[in-house]
């Protein structure tokens, strides 16, 4: 019996994830050390999504010190900004994204990493026309969004293809029905910059981290290599 439980236990989240009609979650395979990929993702986050999600953890100046913008840049990338001082806050007001959207637009911050990188990876790229919604779309991951497709036009449109199961019409696949800007696999690269740095963003402290290890293997390896000639000159003389 005691078997039988456990087994079952283990095998919950597959028979989860096989649940009929919820989308299979890809991963971005992002790496939070490509400097390149996150400024990448940087500049896309400003331009697709400042608008209306903003990251109040993350101030502008940590963001231009761990990615390595140069001042010019950074002032590019907020020309709005008289100073570049504070966090990375959104010009809009909640009052009116409740009006426009009927819910306000979360703050990402922590948002990737309660998530998880693959949900919000998946979310970006499942959006499918669906005339019922006030946008003219919905999601696959997130059923009923009250967010736009953001990235209509890199990626062009989708329709959801369904089978029925009993009279209730299941989403099993989206299909390419217009091409967007981007070729699909450099899309999905484009969505893969993005995450990296909302993934780095959730906690820039991750950076860090990873260079402080750097001194601690070479204080390793100079220490172990001191000791060993230590050793030897020590034990010289017994041999
Ligand atoms: C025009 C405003 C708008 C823009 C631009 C926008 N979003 Fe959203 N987003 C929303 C709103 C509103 C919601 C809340 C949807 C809901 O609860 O139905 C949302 C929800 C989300 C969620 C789910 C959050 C959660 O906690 O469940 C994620 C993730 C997200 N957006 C990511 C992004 C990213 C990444 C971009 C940029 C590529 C972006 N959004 C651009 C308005 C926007």
């Amino acid at each position: 019996m005691k078997r039988i439980i456990v087994t079952c236990l283990l095998l919950w989240p597959f028979w989860a994830s096989a649940e009929l009609g919820a989308p299979p979650l890809e991963s971005p395979g992002n790496d939070v050390y490509d400097t390149e990929s996150l400024r990448r993702g940087a500049k896309l986050y400003v331009e697709r999504c400042l608008g209306c999600h903003s990251l109040k953890h993350m101030r502008y100046r940590r963001l231009q010190q761990d990615l390595g913008f140069s001042e010019e840049e950074i002032k590019q990338l907020f020309p709005q900004l008289e100073r570049i001082v504070g966090t990375m806050t959104t010009a809009m007001d909640p009052k009116d994204a409740e009006r426009w959207f009927g819910v306000a637009a979360p703050d990402l911050s922590e948002r990737a990493r309660a998530l998880g990188t693959d949900w919000i990876y998946t979310y970006l790229r499942t959006f499918y026309v669906d005339e019922a919604r006030p946008f003219g779309v919905n999601n696959w991951v997130f059923k009923d969004v009250a967010m736009p497709h953001v990235f209509g036009d890199l990626q062009g449109e989708q329709k959801a293809v369904t089978q029925d199961t009993g009279g209730m019409p299941v989403i099993v696949r989206l299909e390419q029905s217009k091409p967007g800007k981007l070729p699909p696999l450099e899309f999905d690269r484009t969505v893969a910059d993005l995450v990296n740095f909302l993934d780095y963003a959730a906690e820039p402290a991750q950076l860090e981290r990873r260079s402080l290890g750097k001194w601690v293997l070479l204080f390793l390896l100079i220490f172990g290599f001191v000791s060993y000639k230590l050793k030897k000159a020590y034990w010289k003389d017994i041999h």
